[in-house]
């Protein structure tokens, strides 16, 4: 069995212990968390707590490391796995600066571990029957790509605590943008943006409302992209992803908001299927994410968006952010 280590207990954290303890091939032997409170909710795991990561990478036998700290918190604990040679799986986004992304690329290359960066929903069945649409033929080749990713402003306000030190173009638009790259096949050269802030800073949490992103490709192909986090608390999901794949033989039209059960009662509501508790085990995308990357490490194999991949999105949503602040186009390095 894999010895398997996760970094930040929190909502990911905690999802992820379940997925290894029931892979069958790997269990949780060590976790950790900055704050007392997460440590000790995750003592219901029965494995060692420790406070900080490198604690626990020096006292733990581990042969891989999660890390599911916050999205400006995944550089220190990668980068110290490489070096005690651990293989690692990387929340998306892989880094909020060029600078922390570059650093884990570089430290994983040069430890020779293999590492993989969370982009689950190319898990997602409906992202899934895009690719096979598209390796098909059946939509030709990708002309233009037309995206949303938005949340209500439950996320940023109530969910995490550290919204102000992330943005939607952090928080979603990496799914986003990973999902245009994996689908098309062609790569990001040229990124347009602008935004707008006001109501997460009127509230204390200074980072962009929302964000709209145009990208040039090639070969040639046009996205469009859209992130908020200030949709109307009474949408019936908290999240809102559309992404429409038009080609010059075809259309693929994907609407995961809509999860395929309306209730109506208090409010009206789409509850969640594609992640569900099944038979006493956790299903759905980011399980057979996690499952699919552990069978990989017990055959000696890499699996998934590779970190080379995750710093190409890094590139593109720091590129978004640049563009919008300074209102021009932002080249990406080929
Ligand atoms: N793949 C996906 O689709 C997906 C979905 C949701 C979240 N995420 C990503 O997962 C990551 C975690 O998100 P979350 O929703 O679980 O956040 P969270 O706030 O619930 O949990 C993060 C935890 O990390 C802990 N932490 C912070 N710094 C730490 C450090 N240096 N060492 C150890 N622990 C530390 C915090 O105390 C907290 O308990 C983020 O990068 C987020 O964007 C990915």
């Amino acid at each position: 069995m894999l010895r398997i280590g996760i970094v930040g207990m929190g909502i990911r954290g905690m999802m992820y212990a379940r997925a290894v303890n029931q892979s069958g091939v790997a269990s949780v032997a060590a976790v950790c968390d900055v704050s007392e409170r997460v440590r000790e909710s995750a003592k219901v795991l029965g494995v060692p707590v420790y406070a900080s990561h490198r604690e626990m990478y020096e006292q733990t036998m581990l042969d891989a490391v999660i890390i599911a700290t916050p999205d400006f918190a995944h550089r220190e604990p990668a980068v110290d796995a490489a070096r005690h040679s651990f293989h690692v799986m990387i929340e998306k986004p892989l880094a909020t600066t060029l600078e922390d992304a570059a650093a884990i690329r570089d430290a994983v290359r040069e430890a020779g571990v293999y590492g993989m960066v969370a982009f689950e929903n190319r898990w997602n069945p409906a992202f899934v029957a895009a690719q096979d649409a598209v390796r098909q033929g059946e939509l030709g080749a990708i002309q233009w790509i037309n995206a949303r990713l938005n949340d209500t402003i439950w996320v940023p306000t109530e969910m995490l605590s550290w919204a102000a030190r992330s943005s939607p173009g952090w928080f979603l638009l990496p799914h986003l943008a990973d999902l245009a790259v994996w689908l098309s096949g062609a790569q990001p050269r040229r990124v347009y943006a602008t935004g707008i802030r006001g109501q997460l800073t009127t509230r204390g949490i200074d980072t962009w409302d929302a964000l709209h992103i145009i990208v040039e490709f090639e070969p040639t192909m046009t996205a469009v992209f859209e992130t908020a986090w200030t949709l109307p608390e009474s949408m019936p999901n908290v999240f809102d992803l559309k992404f429409e794949l038009v080609g010059d033989k075809g259309a693929q039209f994907i609407n995961t908001q809509d999860q395929m059960v309306h209730q109506a009662g208090e409010r009206w509501i789409y509850p969640g299927t594609l992640v569900r508790e099944i038979g006493g085990r956790l299903e759905g995308f980011p399980i057979w994410m996690t499952g699919e990357w552990l069978r990989g490490l017990a055959a000696g194999q890499p699996v998934g968006p590779s970190i080379e991949q995750g710093y190409q999105i890094t590139q593109l949503c720091w590129a978004a952010h640049q563009s919008a602040e300074t209102r021009q186009p932002v080249n990406l390095d080929t």
